[in-house]
Protein backbone atom coordinates (compact mmCIF):
# COMPACT_ATOMS: atom_id res chain seq x y z
CA UNK A 1 0.00 0.00 0.00
CA UNK A 2 1.54 3.86 -1.09
CA UNK A 3 1.46 5.97 1.78
CA UNK A 4 -0.61 8.24 0.04
CA UNK A 5 -3.25 5.45 0.31
CA UNK A 6 -2.38 4.38 3.76
CA UNK A 7 -2.94 7.76 5.43
CA UNK A 8 -6.50 7.33 4.17
CA UNK A 9 -6.70 3.59 5.51
CA UNK A 10 -4.71 3.82 9.05
CA UNK A 11 -4.12 1.02 10.89
CA UNK A 12 -6.97 -0.16 13.28
CA UNK A 13 -6.41 -0.13 17.08
CA UNK A 14 -8.28 -3.35 18.45
CA UNK A 15 -9.10 -3.10 21.88
CA UNK A 16 -9.73 -6.32 24.20
CA UNK A 17 -13.16 -7.19 25.07
CA UNK A 18 -12.21 -6.97 28.89
CA UNK A 19 -10.49 -3.61 28.41
CA UNK A 20 -12.70 -0.74 28.28
CA UNK A 21 -12.10 3.67 28.36
CA UNK A 22 -13.69 5.14 31.21
CA UNK A 23 -15.08 7.88 29.48
CA UNK A 24 -17.07 6.99 26.53
CA UNK A 25 -15.02 7.54 23.38
CA UNK A 26 -16.07 10.85 20.87
CA UNK A 27 -17.62 9.04 17.60
CA UNK A 28 -16.29 12.05 15.76
CA UNK A 29 -17.73 10.34 12.47
CA UNK A 30 -19.99 10.91 9.65
CA UNK A 31 -20.03 7.47 7.95
CA UNK A 32 -20.43 3.69 9.32
CA UNK A 33 -20.00 0.75 7.10
CA UNK A 34 -21.70 -2.56 7.13
CA UNK A 35 -19.86 -6.07 5.35
CA UNK A 36 -22.56 -6.57 3.05
CA UNK A 37 -24.90 -4.21 1.10
CA UNK A 38 -27.79 -6.41 2.42
CA UNK A 39 -26.93 -5.48 6.33
CA UNK A 40 -26.37 -1.91 4.97
CA UNK A 41 -30.06 -1.74 3.59
CA UNK A 42 -31.16 -3.61 7.08
CA UNK A 43 -29.69 -1.00 9.05
CA UNK A 44 -31.00 1.77 6.48
CA UNK A 45 -34.30 0.91 7.29
CA UNK A 46 -33.97 0.48 11.28
CA UNK A 47 -34.17 -3.39 10.69
CA UNK A 48 -30.88 -4.28 12.76
CA UNK A 49 -28.71 -1.92 15.31
CA UNK A 50 -26.24 -0.26 14.26
CA UNK A 51 -25.12 3.27 12.90
CA UNK A 52 -25.09 4.74 9.31
CA UNK A 53 -24.96 8.08 8.99
CA UNK A 54 -24.35 10.78 11.89
CA UNK A 55 -27.61 13.40 10.75
CA UNK A 56 -29.38 10.35 12.15
CA UNK A 57 -27.83 8.84 15.03
CA UNK A 58 -24.55 8.56 16.44
CA UNK A 59 -23.24 6.80 19.52
CA UNK A 60 -22.08 10.28 21.71
CA UNK A 61 -25.01 11.76 20.65
CA UNK A 62 -26.97 8.84 21.66
CA UNK A 63 -25.02 8.60 25.02
CA UNK A 64 -26.25 12.22 25.66
CA UNK A 65 -30.28 11.59 24.54
CA UNK A 66 -30.48 8.60 27.41
CA UNK A 67 -29.05 10.02 29.92
CA UNK A 68 -31.28 13.46 29.39
CA UNK A 69 -34.25 10.98 28.99
CA UNK A 70 -33.74 9.56 32.33
CA UNK A 71 -32.68 12.77 34.30
CA UNK A 72 -36.05 13.99 33.03
CA UNK A 73 -38.24 11.02 34.07
CA UNK A 74 -39.40 10.19 30.09
CA UNK A 75 -38.60 7.46 27.59
CA UNK A 76 -36.75 9.52 24.96
CA UNK A 77 -34.96 12.34 24.05
CA UNK A 78 -33.46 14.45 20.99
CA UNK A 79 -30.99 16.29 20.72
CA UNK A 80 -30.04 19.39 18.57
CA UNK A 81 -27.87 22.10 17.34
CA UNK A 82 -29.22 25.01 20.35
CA UNK A 83 -32.37 25.38 22.37
CA UNK A 84 -34.25 27.50 19.60
CA UNK A 85 -33.20 24.88 17.32
CA UNK A 86 -35.38 22.39 19.66
CA UNK A 87 -37.73 24.35 20.07
CA UNK A 88 -38.97 25.70 16.65
CA UNK A 89 -38.63 21.81 15.46
CA UNK A 90 -40.83 20.47 18.23
CA UNK A 91 -43.49 23.47 17.05
CA UNK A 92 -43.54 22.09 13.52
CA UNK A 93 -43.39 18.41 14.20
CA UNK A 94 -46.54 18.94 16.05
CA UNK A 95 -48.66 21.35 14.28
CA UNK A 96 -49.76 21.31 10.81
CA UNK A 97 -51.88 24.61 8.73
CA UNK A 98 -54.74 25.64 10.30
CA UNK A 99 -54.09 24.00 13.78
CA UNK A 100 -54.56 26.67 16.74
CA UNK A 101 -51.71 26.83 19.44
CA UNK A 102 -51.93 28.92 22.86
CA UNK A 103 -48.70 30.92 23.85
CA UNK A 104 -47.82 33.19 26.40
CA UNK A 105 -46.74 36.96 27.11
CA UNK A 106 -44.04 35.61 29.66
CA UNK A 107 -41.89 33.51 27.62
CA UNK A 108 -38.54 33.20 25.58
CA UNK A 109 -38.72 36.25 23.14
CA UNK A 110 -37.51 34.10 20.43
CA UNK A 111 -40.16 31.09 21.17
CA UNK A 112 -42.78 34.32 20.61
CA UNK A 113 -41.13 35.28 17.10
CA UNK A 114 -40.95 31.66 16.19
CA UNK A 115 -44.70 30.66 16.62
CA UNK A 116 -45.80 34.47 15.21
CA UNK A 117 -43.16 34.58 12.38
CA UNK A 118 -42.25 31.15 11.37
CA UNK A 119 -45.94 29.53 11.95
CA UNK A 120 -47.96 31.89 11.55
CA UNK A 121 -46.63 31.82 7.73
CA UNK A 122 -47.76 28.08 7.84
CA UNK A 123 -51.04 28.83 8.75
CA UNK A 124 -50.63 27.81 12.36
CA UNK A 125 -52.92 30.21 14.61
CA UNK A 126 -51.94 31.56 17.56
CA UNK A 127 -53.37 33.01 21.00
CA UNK A 128 -50.79 34.90 23.15
CA UNK A 129 -52.18 34.62 26.56
CA UNK A 130 -50.60 35.64 30.00
CA UNK A 131 -49.41 32.37 32.10
CA UNK A 132 -51.19 34.08 35.46
CA UNK A 133 -54.13 34.09 33.46
CA UNK A 134 -56.00 30.93 33.90
CA UNK A 135 -59.54 31.45 33.33
CA UNK A 136 -58.58 33.51 29.80
CA UNK A 137 -56.74 30.21 29.19
CA UNK A 138 -59.55 27.86 30.17
CA UNK A 139 -61.84 30.03 27.43
CA UNK A 140 -59.76 29.79 24.81
CA UNK A 141 -59.09 26.57 25.05
CA UNK A 142 -63.36 26.17 25.60
CA UNK A 143 -63.35 28.00 22.63
CA UNK A 144 -61.32 26.89 20.46
CA UNK A 145 -60.07 23.25 19.81
CA UNK A 146 -56.13 23.53 20.08
CA UNK A 147 -53.52 21.30 19.60
CA UNK A 148 -50.63 22.80 22.11
CA UNK A 149 -49.72 24.91 24.54
CA UNK A 150 -46.06 25.77 24.86
CA UNK A 151 -44.64 27.57 27.97
CA UNK A 152 -41.97 27.95 30.52
CA UNK A 153 -41.20 27.74 34.30
CA UNK A 154 -40.00 29.91 36.08
CA UNK A 155 -40.29 31.98 32.86
CA UNK A 156 -37.23 34.02 31.28
CA UNK A 157 -36.87 37.01 31.83
CA UNK A 158 -38.98 37.55 34.72
CA UNK A 159 -39.13 34.08 36.68
CA UNK A 160 -42.85 33.79 37.57
CA UNK A 161 -43.70 30.23 38.40
CA UNK A 162 -46.36 28.73 36.14
CA UNK A 163 -49.20 26.69 38.15
CA UNK A 164 -48.07 23.46 36.35
CA UNK A 165 -50.83 20.76 37.72
CA UNK A 166 -53.49 23.39 37.09
CA UNK A 167 -52.29 24.04 33.58
CA UNK A 168 -51.92 20.21 32.52
CA UNK A 169 -55.15 19.58 34.12
CA UNK A 170 -57.07 21.92 31.65
CA UNK A 171 -54.58 20.75 28.69
CA UNK A 172 -56.05 17.46 29.08
CA UNK A 173 -59.55 18.29 29.87
CA UNK A 174 -59.33 20.30 26.39
CA UNK A 175 -57.18 17.52 24.18
CA UNK A 176 -54.61 19.80 23.91
CA UNK A 177 -50.60 18.84 24.01
CA UNK A 178 -48.49 20.43 26.94
CA UNK A 179 -44.49 21.57 25.97
CA UNK A 180 -42.87 22.91 28.98
CA UNK A 181 -39.99 24.59 27.87
CA UNK A 182 -37.95 23.68 31.26
CA UNK A 183 -34.54 25.69 30.97
CA UNK A 184 -34.24 27.72 33.85
CA UNK A 185 -35.59 24.46 36.11
CA UNK A 186 -32.94 22.02 35.09
CA UNK A 187 -33.05 18.37 34.22
CA UNK A 188 -34.68 17.43 37.30
CA UNK A 189 -37.12 18.95 38.36
CA UNK A 190 -41.30 19.04 37.04
CA UNK A 191 -40.36 15.45 36.00
CA UNK A 192 -43.48 14.03 38.05
CA UNK A 193 -45.90 16.47 36.29
CA UNK A 194 -47.82 15.59 33.14
CA UNK A 195 -45.88 17.11 30.53
CA UNK A 196 -46.52 15.55 27.13
CA UNK A 197 -42.99 17.42 25.82
CA UNK A 198 -39.83 19.22 27.85
CA UNK A 199 -37.48 21.60 25.66
CA UNK A 200 -34.19 22.18 26.79
CA UNK A 201 -31.35 24.86 25.87
CA UNK A 202 -28.35 22.36 26.51
CA UNK A 203 -26.17 25.51 25.98
CA UNK A 204 -27.15 27.02 29.85
CA UNK A 205 -26.94 24.06 32.44
CA UNK A 206 -25.78 21.20 30.37
CA UNK A 207 -22.90 23.06 29.34
CA UNK A 208 -22.43 24.81 32.38
CA UNK A 209 -19.44 26.70 31.05
CA UNK A 210 -21.05 28.46 28.19
CA UNK A 211 -18.58 27.56 25.32
CA UNK A 212 -21.06 24.90 24.15
CA UNK A 213 -24.12 24.64 22.55
CA UNK A 214 -27.21 22.52 22.11
CA UNK A 215 -31.02 21.70 22.63
CA UNK A 216 -32.96 18.68 23.83
CA UNK A 217 -36.59 17.40 23.89
CA UNK A 218 -37.83 14.84 26.40
CA UNK A 219 -41.23 12.68 25.67
CA UNK A 220 -42.77 9.36 26.11
CA UNK A 221 -42.59 6.66 23.13
CA UNK A 222 -45.81 7.94 21.22
CA UNK A 223 -44.71 11.80 20.82
CA UNK A 224 -41.05 11.28 20.53
CA UNK A 225 -42.03 9.28 17.26
CA UNK A 226 -43.16 12.47 15.25
CA UNK A 227 -41.24 14.56 16.68
CA UNK A 228 -37.83 11.73 16.22
CA UNK A 229 -38.60 11.33 12.65
CA UNK A 230 -39.36 15.13 11.91
CA UNK A 231 -35.92 15.93 13.76
CA UNK A 232 -33.94 13.60 11.48
CA UNK A 233 -36.08 14.88 8.40
CA UNK A 234 -34.94 18.68 9.41
CA UNK A 235 -31.02 17.16 9.93
CA UNK A 236 -30.27 19.96 12.34
CA UNK A 237 -28.07 17.14 14.17
CA UNK A 238 -25.45 17.89 16.76
CA UNK A 239 -22.64 17.29 16.23
CA UNK A 240 -20.72 14.77 18.31
CA UNK A 241 -17.64 16.91 19.86
CA UNK A 242 -20.84 19.30 21.29
CA UNK A 243 -22.67 15.95 22.65
CA UNK A 244 -18.89 15.03 24.46
CA UNK A 245 -18.40 18.41 25.95
CA UNK A 246 -21.98 18.40 26.90
CA UNK A 247 -21.83 15.04 28.61
CA UNK A 248 -18.97 16.10 30.01
CA UNK A 249 -20.90 19.27 31.76
CA UNK A 250 -23.52 17.26 32.81
CA UNK A 251 -20.93 15.30 35.39
CA UNK A 252 -21.12 18.51 37.59
CA UNK A 253 -24.55 19.56 36.78
CA UNK A 254 -26.08 18.78 40.18
CA UNK A 255 -23.25 20.29 41.82
CA UNK A 256 -23.11 23.24 39.79
CA UNK A 257 -27.07 23.88 40.01
CA UNK A 258 -27.43 23.61 43.44
CA UNK A 259 -24.62 25.57 44.52
CA UNK A 260 -25.85 28.54 41.97
CA UNK A 261 -28.96 28.48 43.37
CA UNK A 262 -27.84 29.00 47.14
CA UNK A 263 -25.95 32.06 45.42
CA UNK A 264 -28.67 33.17 44.06
CA UNK A 265 -31.03 33.08 46.79
CA UNK A 266 -28.36 34.82 49.09
CA UNK A 267 -27.79 37.48 46.38
CA UNK A 268 -32.07 38.43 46.01
CA UNK A 269 -32.17 38.67 49.78
CA UNK A 270 -29.33 41.19 49.58
CA UNK A 271 -31.07 43.02 46.62
CA UNK A 272 -34.21 42.97 48.31
CA UNK A 273 -33.08 44.68 51.29
CA UNK A 274 -31.34 47.05 49.22
CA UNK A 275 -32.32 50.84 49.14
CA UNK A 276 -32.17 51.57 45.13
CA UNK A 277 -33.53 47.90 44.36
CA UNK A 278 -37.49 46.97 44.23
CA UNK A 279 -39.46 44.05 42.80
CA UNK A 280 -36.77 41.28 43.00
CA UNK A 281 -38.89 38.32 41.86
CA UNK A 282 -36.65 35.52 42.34
CA UNK A 283 -39.31 32.91 43.46
CA UNK A 284 -37.45 31.31 46.24
CA UNK A 285 -37.65 34.93 48.23
CA UNK A 286 -40.46 34.59 50.96
CA UNK A 287 -42.16 37.87 49.82
CA UNK A 288 -42.54 36.31 46.30
CA UNK A 289 -45.82 36.05 45.12
CA UNK A 290 -45.08 32.78 43.58
CA UNK A 291 -43.17 31.65 46.59
CA UNK A 292 -45.79 29.24 47.57
CA UNK A 293 -46.48 27.96 43.97
CA UNK A 294 -42.81 27.63 43.97
CA UNK A 295 -42.10 25.68 47.30
CA UNK A 296 -45.14 23.37 46.19
CA UNK A 297 -43.27 22.12 42.85
CA UNK A 298 -39.62 22.87 42.47
CA UNK A 299 -36.49 21.43 44.96
CA UNK A 300 -34.53 24.57 43.96
CA UNK A 301 -35.81 27.71 42.46
CA UNK A 302 -33.24 28.25 39.99
CA UNK A 303 -29.62 30.59 38.72
CA UNK A 304 -31.70 33.76 37.58
CA UNK A 305 -32.66 36.91 40.04
CA UNK A 306 -34.66 39.76 38.28
CA UNK A 307 -35.28 42.91 39.73
CA UNK A 308 -35.64 46.82 38.95
CA UNK A 309 -33.54 49.27 39.75
CA UNK A 310 -35.80 52.24 41.14
CA UNK A 311 -33.93 55.00 39.15
CA UNK A 312 -35.49 53.60 35.92
CA UNK A 313 -33.39 52.39 32.61
CA UNK A 314 -30.10 54.83 32.74
CA UNK A 315 -29.86 53.67 36.25
CA UNK A 316 -29.89 50.25 35.36
CA UNK A 317 -27.58 50.60 31.90
CA UNK A 318 -25.12 52.84 34.80
CA UNK A 319 -25.33 49.69 37.06
CA UNK A 320 -24.72 47.01 34.65
CA UNK A 321 -21.58 49.13 33.16
CA UNK A 322 -20.42 49.51 37.07
CA UNK A 323 -20.07 46.04 37.46
CA UNK A 324 -16.70 44.32 37.27
CA UNK A 325 -17.68 40.55 37.83
CA UNK A 326 -20.87 40.12 36.06
CA UNK A 327 -20.59 39.93 31.86
CA UNK A 328 -22.88 42.21 29.58
CA UNK A 329 -23.06 39.03 28.18
CA UNK A 330 -26.85 36.99 26.95
CA UNK A 331 -27.73 33.57 28.10
CA UNK A 332 -27.57 32.30 31.57
CA UNK A 333 -26.34 28.97 33.50
CA UNK A 334 -22.65 29.28 33.11
CA UNK A 335 -19.89 29.24 35.81
CA UNK A 336 -19.54 33.28 35.62
CA UNK A 337 -22.35 35.59 36.22
CA UNK A 338 -23.82 37.56 33.81
CA UNK A 339 -26.23 40.82 33.77
CA UNK A 340 -28.19 41.66 31.32
CA UNK A 341 -29.32 45.57 31.33
CA UNK A 342 -33.02 47.25 30.98
CA UNK A 343 -32.15 48.23 27.18
CA UNK A 344 -31.39 44.50 26.24
CA UNK A 345 -34.89 43.13 27.76
CA UNK A 346 -37.09 42.44 25.17
CA UNK A 347 -41.15 43.68 25.42
CA UNK A 348 -41.55 44.79 21.91
CA UNK A 349 -44.96 43.86 20.31
CA UNK A 350 -46.80 44.40 23.38
CA UNK A 351 -50.12 45.92 23.67
CA UNK A 352 -50.23 47.98 26.93
CA UNK A 353 -52.52 44.93 28.71
CA UNK A 354 -49.68 42.86 27.69
CA UNK A 355 -46.87 44.89 28.66
CA UNK A 356 -48.26 45.06 32.36
CA UNK A 357 -48.63 40.99 32.02
CA UNK A 358 -45.31 40.70 31.04
CA UNK A 359 -43.87 42.68 34.33
CA UNK A 360 -40.98 44.24 31.82
CA UNK A 361 -40.47 47.31 33.86
CA UNK A 362 -38.47 50.52 33.00
CA UNK A 363 -35.73 49.33 35.87
CA UNK A 364 -35.49 45.48 34.72
CA UNK A 365 -32.60 44.47 35.61
CA UNK A 366 -31.47 40.19 34.75
CA UNK A 367 -28.82 38.38 36.35
CA UNK A 368 -27.38 35.04 36.20
CA UNK A 369 -25.85 33.58 39.11
CA UNK A 370 -22.20 32.07 38.38
CA UNK A 371 -19.79 29.87 40.83
CA UNK A 372 -18.03 33.05 42.44
CA UNK A 373 -17.57 33.47 45.84
CA UNK A 374 -21.02 35.29 47.01
CA UNK A 375 -19.06 37.75 48.99
CA UNK A 376 -17.35 39.04 45.98
CA UNK A 377 -20.83 39.14 43.92
CA UNK A 378 -22.14 41.13 46.90
CA UNK A 379 -19.53 43.48 46.88
CA UNK A 380 -19.43 43.74 43.19
CA UNK A 381 -23.58 44.19 43.37
CA UNK A 382 -22.96 47.03 46.54
CA UNK A 383 -20.56 49.02 44.51
CA UNK A 384 -22.33 49.12 41.58
CA UNK A 385 -25.63 49.89 42.96
CA UNK A 386 -23.88 53.44 44.68
CA UNK A 387 -23.58 54.18 41.00
CA UNK A 388 -27.53 54.14 40.56
C1 LIG B 1 -35.96 29.64 28.29
C2 LIG B 1 -35.04 29.52 27.12
N1 LIG B 1 -35.33 28.66 26.14
C3 LIG B 1 -34.54 28.53 25.05
C4 LIG B 1 -33.41 29.28 24.90
C5 LIG B 1 -32.58 29.15 23.64
O1 LIG B 1 -31.47 28.38 23.82
P1 LIG B 1 -30.18 28.45 22.83
O2 LIG B 1 -29.48 29.70 23.17
O3 LIG B 1 -29.46 27.19 23.18
O4 LIG B 1 -30.72 28.45 21.44
C6 LIG B 1 -33.05 30.19 25.90
C7 LIG B 1 -31.82 31.01 25.76
O5 LIG B 1 -31.58 31.92 26.49
C8 LIG B 1 -33.89 30.31 27.03
O6 LIG B 1 -33.62 31.20 28.00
Amino acid sequence: MKKETRVNHPPDVPLPPDNHPLTFPIYQNVKWEYETVDETLRGIRGEREGYFYSRVSNPTVRQLEMLLAELQQRDECVVCASGVNAIAQTLIALTRSDDHIIFFIESYSPTREIIKSLLGRFGVRSTMLSIEDLSRLECVLKDTPTRLLIFESPTNPVTKIADIPAITALAKKYGALTVLDNTFAGFHQHGQFDIDVFIHSLTKYAAGTGDVMGGAVMGNKSVMQTISAQFRMLGAAIDPHAAFLLMRGLKTYFVRYRAQCISAQAVAEMLAAHPACENVRYPGLSSSRFYTLAKAQMSEFGTVVTFDIKGGAEAGRRFAESLNLFAKAASLGSTESLVFAPQLIKSTGFSTEQLLWSDISAGIVRLSIGLEDVQDLFEDLSQALKHC
